[in-house]
């Protein structure tokens, strides 16, 4: 049974963190010329009114994607924090006018080209009846609804050889926590070269201390994790802050997340905010 529904949540700090990595990593693929296979294991309905009763009901909306001062922090940074925050703008701010924030798949669907192809899978009948209509007629896409887990496995490699894996899973169970871990080191393993992006709530520290050594003892190479904060961790009560873990990213997303965490920390959570950028394994 799935409860879990993103849009209460869409367009709140931990999507901010997860969409501006995967924003960046899929614009560093879009370099080449050759084709590229994008895939979201957990992909959503595809977009989100932000005046909805469930936006209005949790307020995340307001106090992430509404209280940053997108003009004003391009116009503060330059260089390779400045193109991050450039790309993701450039991203969300035709959605954000209409009051509206865009989910990963239509996020992926903007900045992919005509050679490329994008896997979608849904579990939530609702989900994934509205994430097929936003795609309609785009012949790029192919929406499923599937278990991401397992599709994942069945689709990667793929034809195109170049490959963007989203997981994004809501962790309503807690067996999520052991699956993602299977799966990174699964997917690295058919794919060495494919960039891997696993987003992980911080709810209960406990929980994430795990996955990281789980990662850690699965043999899985290159891999980091960028964390963003809006509160001092709770031991289990309310999401305070989430992270990426990525695998093989662009090599200049470190140093840029390293400039532009803090001032997003700054504005969205001065008082109690934290953020983090490090190497967890080596290649
Ligand atoms: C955090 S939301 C996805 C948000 C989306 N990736 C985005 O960034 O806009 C997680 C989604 O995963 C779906 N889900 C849960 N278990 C799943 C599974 N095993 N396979 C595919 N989707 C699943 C949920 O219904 C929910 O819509």
């Amino acid at each position: 049974m799935l409860s879990y529904r993103h849009a209460f949540h869409a367009g709140n700090h931990a999507d901010i963190l997860k969409h501006l990595v995967l924003c960046a990593t899929l614009q560093y693929a879009l370099r080449k010329e050759a084709a590229l296979f994008f895939l979201d294991t957990h992909a959503g309905a595809g977009r989100y009114s932000l005046r909805s009763e469930q936006a209005l009901q949790t307020g995340e909306a307001s106090a992430g994607i509404l209280r940053l001062d997108l003009a004003g922090l391009l116009a503060a940074t330059t260089g390779e924090e400045h193109d991050l925050l450039a790309g993701y703008a450039a991203a969300v701010q035709p959605w954000l006018a209409r009051r509206q924030y865009p989910g990963s798949p239509l996020l992926a669907a903007g900045l992919l080209r005509r050679q490329d192809h994008l896997h979608l899978c849904e579990l939530h009948p609702t989900d994934v009846e509205l994430l097929a209509g936003h795609l309609q007629g785009d012949r790029r896409c192919s929406v499923e609804q599937a278990d991401g887990y397992q599709r994942a496995l069945a689709l990667l490699p793929p034809v195109q050889k170049r490959a963007v894996v989203l997981i994004d899973p809501s962790y309503e169970r807690k067996d999520d926590y052991r699956k993602v871990v299977r799966l990174i080191a699964d997917l690295q393993q058919r794919m060495r070269a494919a960039q891997l992006l696993l987003w992980y709530p911080v709810v209960e520290r406990l929980d994430v201390e795990s996955l990281l050594t789980g990662l850690q003892r699965s043999g899985v190479r290159d891999l980091w994790q960028f964390e963003l904060g809006v509160a001092p961790d709770r031991g289990g009560h309310g999401l305070t802050a989430s992270g990426m873990l990525v695998v093989n990213p662009p090599f200049t997303l470190p140093g840029a997340l390293r400039s532009l965490l803090p001032r997003l920390q700054e504005q969205l959570a001065p008082a109690y905010g934290h953020w983090k950028v490090r190497q967890l394994i080596g290649e």
